[in-house]
């Protein structure tokens, strides 16, 4: 009966595309290294305060157990390709500025999907997804409209990325559509970004269409950097890195804030669904940060939790608000077919790894997730000894939860519970994940490292208890599981750089396209 329903419904929105603008708009902002710890409700490491986000998340719908991957590349097209990136190419490190690969242009995006039904998309801030060929910028990506940076990090102020190769290569990275924007200097992105959003907003409210907006923040990534105001609402804080930070976070708040207003004042808020995430964890002092995710373990770039569980909810007037937080086990992946359900657009041809979770996360099903492979990276240093018989070769990293249990495998970096920085913190200028690679990776001198882990998630959330010696039985299981993903895993694509190529200054002091 109900299948038949929704058949006819799906039939009739085929036929009469004039309904579109009962589509709800879609809303998706992503923060960028956004600490577990470092938002209101999740404490703010003690710190810092969020009350805009935090009202948004208390109307609607927190995400307890939600999840993305470690870093920047891999989580950005995790969402907008809706796959895991072992069947991407992209599973090992971010995007490097010189280096000419992407997500790969066969993938149809989640914003090309939500064109075919009627949508206008947009995106701003930070893409990271690619920019070698201009066949992979956002605007030919399937959004209409762009305003941001490609690569994964900037001045905040000047929109700069100097990326320090043998030499620095410097360059603006601030475009609008594909034009560079060298008019923004001393404008903070954040606030750049929420200024055209709200001109953007205004123009749709005009047109009946339905939109999409993906608003991927700037903050809070390093470098650590705020205008004065911010930072000084957190005096008590003593270390200025923290601080700053601290900073970041607030100015989010407050642009969350204006955006919101903005769909109110449009009309167009009580049709919008508005989705909140970080794209990994925090980077804490562990690699050189300020960020917080304790009481989670390990830091962004980790397969630790600390890395991969982070900040998210789902709010707006149709969301109807749930008295507990959402227990249900979401992956960042979903959002492609959960948006594309309430799109009306079906999936059925699409070859995807999420899930649509709309059910789950409005408390009328539940995840259909049995497990999530965190992630396999066999480009990372292989790490330790082999174990005797094992199907997956164990010193290349890897994490993959099957149920309650979640293995570890390989080179585990950051491996600690880092809490917030105190006053006598100096950010290592040179401290970088690679140089923690690099350390870590030097201790393989033969005597025996651990590249096994094996926690209970549900019971030991903060993985502070190894089962691994104790349960060989659950290990060998999830062992073969991993050689399962190994198998059906595609090679990193990560090429060679091509930095003369890619030299700012041969394209008019701007990162563009060089090939
Ligand atoms: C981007 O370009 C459009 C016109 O193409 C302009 O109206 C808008 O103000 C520009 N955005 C910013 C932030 O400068
Ligand atoms: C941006 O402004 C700063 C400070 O006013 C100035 O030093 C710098 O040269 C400007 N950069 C550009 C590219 O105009
Ligand atoms: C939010 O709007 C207020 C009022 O217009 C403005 O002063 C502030 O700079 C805006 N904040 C952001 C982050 O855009
Ligand atoms: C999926 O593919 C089949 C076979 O090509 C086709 O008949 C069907 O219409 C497609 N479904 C959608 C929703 O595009």
């Amino acid at each position: 009966m109900f299948t038949l329903f929704a058949l006819a419904l799906l039939m009739f929105n085929a036929n009469f595309p004039a309904q579109a603008s009962s589509k709800p708009n879609v809303v998706f902002v992503l923060a960028d290294d956004l600490g577990f710890a470092d938002i209101g409700y999740n404490g703010g490491g003690g710190q810092i305060k969020t009350p805009v986000l935090d009202k948004l998340a208390s109307e609607g719908v927190t995400l307890d157990n939600y999840y993305v991957q470690p870093l920047c590349t891999p989580s950005r097209s995790a969402l907008l390709a809706g796959r895991l990136p072992i069947h991407t190419g992209l599973q090992h490190l971010a995007l490097l500025p010189a280096a000419p690969y992407g997500m790969p242009l066969e993938l149809p995006t989640l914003p090309e999907k939500l064109k075919e039904a009627g949508y206008d998309t947009h995106m701003l801030g930070k893409w990271h997804l690619g920019m070698y060929k201009k066949e992979y910028l956002p605007v030919n990506r399937g959004f209409d409209t762009f305003y941001g940076y490609y690569q994964g990090m900037e001045d905040y102020f000047n929109h700069r990325l100097c990326a320090r190769f043998p030499h620095s290569y410097c360059g603006l990275d601030l475009h609008n559509g594909t034009t560079k924007d060298i008019g923004k200097n001393n404008t903070y992105s954040a606030h750049v970004f929420t200024e055209e959003a709200m001109r953007l907003i205004q123009l749709q409210s005009k047109k009946s269409s339905p939109m999409f907006m993906y608003l991927a923040y700037q903050n809070v990534h390093q470098p650590q950097q705020v205008p004065a105001q911010y930072e000084n609402q957190y005096e008590s804080i003593e270390n200025e890195q923290r601080r700053i930070l601290a900073g970041q976070v607030s100015v989010l708040d407050e642009a969350i804030s204006n955006v919101t207003e903005a769909l109110k004042e449009a009309g167009m808020w009580d049709n919008t669904i508005f989705i909140f995430s970080s794209d990994n964890g925090g980077n804490s002092q562990a690699l050189g940060g300020v960020g917080c995710n304790y009481p989670l373990r390990g830091n962004k770039g980790t397969l630790f939790e600390g890395g991969i569980r982070v900040a998210g909810f789902v709010s707006g007037p149709l969301v109807e608000k749930q008295e507990k937080r959402n227990k249900e086990w979401i992956h960042i992946s979903d959002w492609y077919p959960t948006i594309l359900g309430l799109a009306g657009v079906s999936t059925e041809n699409l070859t995807l790894d999420g899930y649509d979770q709309w059910a789950a996360i409005t408390g009328t099903g539940h995840s259909p997730r049995k497990e999530l492979l965190h992630n396999y990276d066999p480009l990372m240093p292989s790490y330790g000894f082999r174990r005797r018989n094992s199907p997956f070769d164990n010193r290349q990293q890897a994490a993959l939860r099957v149920g309650d249990y979640k293995i570890i495998t390989g080179i585990p970096l950051a491996d600690g519970w880092y809490k917030p920085v105190t006053s006598k913190y100096v950010v290592q200028e040179t401290s970088s994940y690679d140089e923690a690679v690099d350390k870590i990776s030097s201790l393989n001198d033969g005597s025996f490292l651990q590249n096994i882990f094996l926690f209970n998630i549900t019971a030991d959330p903060y993985e502070r208890n190894d089962l691994s010696e104790e349960r060989p039985e659950v290990v060998d299981i999830m062992l073969s599981k991993l050689a399962k993903y190994a198998q059906g895993a595609v090679p990193p694509l990560n090429p060679a750089n091509q930095l003369k190529e890619a030299d700012p200054s041969k394209h008019g002091d701007s990162w563009e396209p060089w090939q």
